[in-house]
């Protein structure tokens, strides 16, 4: 994957609230093409997978819960400096601390259940979108 590329995750607590529209407009306004996109839902494994870097932390059980609770949108965008840009757009980890009018402030509730992912290096932004999609999914 090129390094002007992010890979996101609308969370489950952001899809049962209905706010796939808001999100991916504020996404959209913001700059970023879609390169790929679906409406999936992660396995345990998946999620196990997915964080593996924080399988000792104590939210771990919690967070692989609620990540598979339900579906999830998963994309793949594109911008001059995706990655630091996106992380700005989605705010910081905790909603309590996050900017006014990014992603996290107005969708999320706290920061076990915060809305979206943003990838945190192009690396993993690599990594993470071809977790999710094969390369003829991205366009
Ligand atoms: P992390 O990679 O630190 O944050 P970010 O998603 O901003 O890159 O953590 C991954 C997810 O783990 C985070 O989005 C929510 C969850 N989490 C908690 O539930 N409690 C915590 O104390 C932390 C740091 C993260």
């Amino acid at each position: 994957m090129v390094t002007n590329r992010t890979f996101t995750m609308l969370k489950p607590d952001a899809v049962e609230k209905g706010h796939i529209g808001a999100i991916l407009e504020k996404i959209s306004v913001s700059g970023f093409r879609i390169v790929a996109m679906k409406l999936t839902q992660m396995t345990k494994h998946d999620a196990e997978a997915f964080y593996a870097i924080h399988k000792e932390r104590p939210f771990f059980g919690e967070l692989v819960e609620y990540m598979t609770r339900g579906p999830i949108v998963a994309a793949v965008l594109e911008k001059e400096n995706a990655v630091e840009d996106f992380r700005t757009l989605i705010g910081a980890t905790n909603p309590a601390d996050a900017a006014e009018g990014t992603i996290r402030k107005l969708f999320a509730n706290s920061i076990s259940e915060n809305a979206v992912h943003g990838s945190d290096s192009n690396d993993n932004a690599a990594i993470e979108g071809a977790f999710h999609f094969s390369g003829r999914e991205m366009f």
